[in-house]
């Protein structure tokens, strides 16, 4: 079995279906996985809102609905797409080694919104 500096195993690459969320427990916290698009994200397993399990809620073309309050959090980015919640989730960076699937134990920067631009006036 592969070891790779900062990461952990987390299951085999092939056992990941398209479109399906996958809790897993990295460095003893949860994680979900999603494959989208060919491309398997991580991302933190608690809403950033009260702290609900987001394992427990549904997965919706690219977005994770939290099943306490109706948070969305889109897939890879973590970005926030509906309230209440307000922060991003944390994501992951993830690598196929030897047929499994490592994530990062630490995530990567938080999402941040593009700033918005100044409106032109006519
Ligand atoms: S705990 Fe997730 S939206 Fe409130």
């Amino acid at each position: 079995m592969a070891e790779l500096d900062g990461f952990e195993r987390a299951m085999p690459a092939d056992e990941i279906e398209e479109g399906v969320m996958y809790p897993v427990e990295i460095d003893q916290e949860e994680r979900i996985l999603v494959k989208l698009n060919g491309e398997i994200c991580a991302l933190n397993g608690i809403c950033t809102h009260e702290e609900a399990l987001l394992a427990d809620g549904d997965l919706e073309g690219n977005t994770i609905w939290c099943p306490l309050h109706s948070s969305g959090f889109e897939i890879c980015t973590g970005r926030v797409t509906n309230p209440p919640a307000v922060v991003p989730l944390d994501t992951y960076d993830v690598r196929i080694e030897d047929g499994d699937v490592y994530v990062a134990i630490e995530p990567r920067p938080k999402y941040k919104e593009p700033p918005k631009q100044p409106r032109r006036r006519r």
